[in-house]
């Protein structure tokens, strides 16, 4: 079967009446394309196997000795109303990949797997990349299974629900049997389309985390209390949104989640809790923006009598995709070579072992929104380099 019609069998899964995909970490829809990639990986003679963190691993050649494995995949969740590519492009290629080469008569000389990442969005817990950090141990297993949700339950508690043992999360060492990862994934962002190319190979991913803001002042009633006797949070809320917009030159700063307490319209809010999503394209470059939203929000918050706390909740560092990797790859295919702003397990595990990617044209460059798109005839072709890598590299 070909990318295009794996994606198909997807296309009810977790959709939402407005055509966005809601796929978070253990809720119904993801274990329901937990149980797609099981069968789908059987269909094609593979054999699947899940890390204590819930990452899915499908093995052609498990047995093969000598070599180690070369690995491919992504994710298949969402974020909140996502489309339906980011992510599940890159399980299908890969599946996809698989099915021709073994129709080819085409036999591997090391070990090919294909992973499902749990939780790369970050959707449910707050922090990106859950299943890989655990995976490599970016994160520590207190640390990620004490993540709340927001009805206040735990991945552990989420994971145990779903017969899962929390206490077997942490380094996974089937990562140490993997020698190159290589993930395929939707563009973000627009470069391919106005470059004219189907495909590029990655770079670099900019350095960017995820900052919770807590901004607090006094409750009160929104008829009978002046404004100037006010202590209202939403006003240094409303002014750190500008000053993010205002810093972020060359830069990227979104704040996209926003929680308002006690919520009533009859009410001046007491606390405002809102994150940051900010990304640039060097650390220190990072780490200013950061700072200087941090600022203003405090002088805002010092001007109407309130307070704000920040705290950072992920980071990631900047990502150099391995030279020798990518200009391999880069050659083979004919292809660009681009960054990204876009955040990736294959980010993660580049810390640990030579990673690269593979991105397939979106003409649009939306991404994380129903409209999120490729052609069925560049998702072919996408698929087509991800094989002419497995040939190359495998
Ligand atoms: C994931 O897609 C991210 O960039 O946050
Ligand atoms: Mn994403
Ligand atoms: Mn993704």
């Amino acid at each position: 079967m070909g990318a295009n019609e794996l994606l198909a069998e997807l296309a009810a899964v977790g959709r939402n009446p407005g055509g966005g995909y809601t796929r978070l970490a253990w809720d119904g829809a993801t274990m329901t394309l937990r149980e797609w990639f099981v069968g789908a990986a059987a269909g094609l003679g593979l054999e699947v196997s899940e890390d204590g963190n819930g990452n899915q691993v499908a093995w052609w050649g498990a047995g093969l000795p000598g070599n180690r494995a070369l690995l491919l995949g992504s994710h298949l969740d969402s974020v909140p109303d996502g489309g339906p590519l980011d992510g599940p492009l890159g399980v299908a290629s890969a599946l996809a990949a698989l099915a021709e080469l073994k129709a080819s008569g085409w036999a591997p000389s090391r070990p090919i797997a294909v992973a499902n990442f749990s939780d790369e969005e970050g959707g449910r817990f707050g922090v990106a990349c859950l299943g890989s950090r655990l995976a490599t141990g970016a994160i520590t297993p207190d640390a990620a299974l004490s993540l709340r949700d927001d009805d206040g339950t735990s991945l552990g508690e989420v994971m145990a629900a779903r017969g899962r043992d929390p206490r077997a999360a942490g380094v996974a060492s089937w990562l140490d049997d993997v020698e190159y990862y290589v993930e395929l994934h939707v563009e973000q962002g627009r470069w391919l389309a106005p470059n004219d190319a189907a495909v590029g190979v990655a770079s670099a991913i900019w350095p960017h985390g995820r900052y919770r803001f807590d901004f607090c002042g006094q409750g009160n009633h929104a008829g009978a209390t002046a404004m100037a006797d006010r202590h209202d949070p939403m006003l240094a809320y409303a002014a750190t949104v500008l000053a993010a917009r205002e810093l972020a030159t060359g830069a990227r700063a979104t704040f996209g989640r926003v929680r308002v307490g006690p919520g009533s319209t009859n009410s001046i809010p007491s606390r405002v809790t809102a994150w940051l999503d900010a990304r640039a394209d060097a650390e220190p470059a990072l780490e200013a923006l950061v700072a200087g939203i941090t600022a203003r929000a405090q002088w805002a918050a010092a001007e109407d009598g309130t307070t704000v706390t920040v705290k950072a909740e992920s980071t990631t560092g900047a990502v150099e995709f391995d030279h020798a990797l990518r200009h391999r790859i880069a050659g083979l295919l004919d292809a660009p070579v681009l960054p990204t702003g876009a955040g990736h397990d294959a980010g993660i595990l580049a810390a640990k072992l030579p990673t690269a990617m593979l991105f397939v044209r979106n003409p649009t460059g939306v991404s994380h929104a129903p409209e999120e798109s490729a052609e069925p005839a560049d998702i072919d072709a996408g698929v087509a380099a991800l094989t002419d890598v497995i040939r190359e590299l495998g």
